[in-house]
């Protein structure tokens, strides 16, 4: 049994992971948020799995490239955020984050990914069209899912999906590398 969760957001600037971070913990919207929030331990007993689990910001503008690199080290897993209604923040998590996060993995060895699209507030329709094929891209991506720092809608689960994505890994049904 793992002894706790290290959960680190990614994504790219401006998509809203410092305002979700600052959501989960003060449970409103932030109005103004800090380029990176403070590294946050949330103590068993109030997490869904009973497990202590930690949640780290990332600031393209505070950390260095090497930095960043040691924080992807240390996760459990990884929750890249974009942004509903910025087509080139999706496009992004599968030519940048994801090969940043497990370009030199081992397959066995891959971090879980969870693709996280905030200010659904914003949105008419579903980013899902554009998402779906980079979940069949990427196997390590265990699910995704819309919310909004500003509504707080779909906050918690955010963490939820990312803790049992340590706890309880689910392999996929169907991996296209199997195939080739
Ligand atoms: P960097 O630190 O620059 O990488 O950005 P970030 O990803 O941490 O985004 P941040 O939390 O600073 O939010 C960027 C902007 O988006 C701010 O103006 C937030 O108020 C706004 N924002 C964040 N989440 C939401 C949301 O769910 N809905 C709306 N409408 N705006 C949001
Ligand atoms: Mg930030």
């Amino acid at each position: 049994m793992k002894r706790d969760v290290r959960i680190l957001l990614l994504g790219e600037a401006q998509v809203g992971k410092t305002s979700l971070v600052m959501a989960l913990v003060g449970e409103e919207f932030p109005d103004e948020v800090p380029s990176r929030a403070e590294e946050i331990t949330i103590p068993a007993d109030v997490t869904p799995e009973r497990v202590p689990t930690h949640i780290v910001d990332y600031s393209g503008v505070e950390q260095t490239e090497d930095e960043l690199r040691e924080e992807i080290a240390k996760a459990n897993v990884v929750c890249i955020v974009y942004d509903v209604t910025d087509l080139e923040t999706i496009e992004k998590m599968a030519s940048k984050w994801i090969p940043m996060v497990n370009g030199n993995a081992e397959r066995n060895s891959r971090l879980p990914i969870i693709l996280v699209g905030n200010k659904s507030d914003l949105q008419c329709g579903s980013s899902m069209e554009s998402i779906l094929p980079i979940m069949n891209q990427f196997s390590e991506i265990e699910t995704c899912v819309e919310c909004s720092a500003k509504n707080l809608k779909n906050i918690s689960e955010v963490f939820y999906y990312a803790q049992k994505a340590v706890l309880h890994p689910t392999a996929p049904l169907y991996d296209p590398e199997e195939k080739q």
